[in-house]
């Protein structure tokens, strides 16, 4: 659809992509469903799901951090060890394999050279290889044996927004399609969940005038910004970083909650904006705990919560949505505080400095 590769009345593609979100939510639901509100998967999918005793997810960037997030669904819903590995690494320090490993592609173009020379290995070696893309007829689609589509539509930002939430979408869908070949009990509907998703996208997508604000109170003129998140709360938070540097130039990075007094601590000074994920119930205390550690060492933390487990003095506050799906929504405010960021620094918001929208050089 040519109007897809259009940015009509947006000012950036970033912007529309991440307005996008809901429609893809939606979209994802209806290709993954039968006529019986079930889920619609390729048998042969179900069948290599089933017959593995261990998936290697292999990729790169926010496809990576799709992959942290679909690894707990798969051990959580579907009881499969997962491992998850930067493409770039996998060479040099190859794990041990499994016997019946299954190798799961996540890339949005199909086209990273660092996940294509992995799969040219591992085919060598003769092991089965799915592709999770939002280009079916790519590289890695076309040499792996299986591909699911992300129909997420063109996405043209070099900084990746629906295809990490149409990632995290499929990896649900798969997960629980498997659990259910493996005939495992679940009460989690991700079809139904999703629908709820994507609600609760576009009253985040509407809340754009918050976000923006809530940029030039914290991010206004800082070099550095932390973010610290626990359980899905932390892989989340590295997407934060991940896209906050590299639009805006802030140097960012994310954190697991509980490692910041193992070191980052440290570079904790008067102002240095923290954003904090408060959306996992098990890890409320001890995130909390964290946000006043930074906080008494001067921090500026910037509090993101999910309804239900908010408390005064937080930011922003996430409508709630399944606990295993909060990596659909927390994400949304981190990508409008990323992209108000760029405008703010007259940055080049879909075409940021060195970066590439697929990398297909090693
Ligand atoms: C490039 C892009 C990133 C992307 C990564 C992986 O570095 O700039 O946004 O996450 O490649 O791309 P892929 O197409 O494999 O998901």
């Amino acid at each position: 659809d040519a109007s897809d590769t259009e940015k009509g009345t947006y000012p950036h593609f970033m912007l529309k992509e991440i307005d996008e979100q809901p429609i893809v939510m939606r979209k994802i639901i209806r290709e993954y469903q039968n006529g019986d509100n079930q889920i619609k998967l390729d048998k042969d999918i179900r069948k290599a799901m089933q017959d593995t005793d261990r998936v290697y997810i292999i990729a790169a960037g926010t496809s990576y951090h799709a992959g942290l997030v679909g690894k707990e669904f798969m051990e959580k819903l579907a009881n499969i060890p997962v491992e998850v590995h930067v493409a770039s690494e996998f060479s040099y320090n190859m794990p041990l394999l499994s016997e019946k490993p299954l190798f799961v592609f996540i890339s949005q173009s199909g086209e990273t050279a660092d996940s294509r020379s992995v799969l040219v290995k591992i085919k060598e070696l003769g092991h089965p290889a799915l592709t999770i893309t939002n280009v079916p007829g790519s590289t890695l689609s076309r040499e792996a044996d299986y591909t699911l589509h992300l129909h997420a539509g063109p996405e043209i930002a070099v900084a990746s927004t629906k295809a990490y939430t149409a990632q995290i979408a499929v990896l649900a869908i798969l997960a629980v399609d498997t659990a259910q070949a493996k005939d495992l009990t679940l009460d989690f509907d991700p079809l139904q969940e999703l629908a709820l998703v994507a609600n609760a996208m576009e009253v985040l997508t509407d809340q754009k005038e918050e976000v923006e604000q809530l940029t030039r109170d914290y991010l206004a003129t800082t070099r550095n910004a932390f973010f610290i998140g626990r359980s899905a709360d932390y892989h989340v938070s590295l997407e934060g970083a991940l896209k906050l540097k590299e639009i805006s130039y802030i140097q960012a990075e994310g954190f697991a909650g509980g490692e910041l007094k193992h070191g980052t601590i440290a570079l904790i000074e008067e102002g240095t904006p923290v954003v904090a994920l408060a959306t996992q119930k098990n890890v409320n205390y001890s995130i909390r705990g964290n946000v006043q550690e930074v906080v008494a060492r001067g921090a500026n933390a910037l509090v993101i919560s999910m309804k239900g487990l908010e408390q005064d003095g937080d930011a922003f506050v996430l409508p709630k949505v399944h606990e295993l799906l909060t990596p659909l929504v927390s994400v949304v405010p981190l990508q409008l505080l990323a992209y108000y960021a760029a405008l703010h620094r007259d940055c080049d918001v879909d075409k940021p400095r060195n970066l590439a929208k697929s990398v297909t050089v090693e």
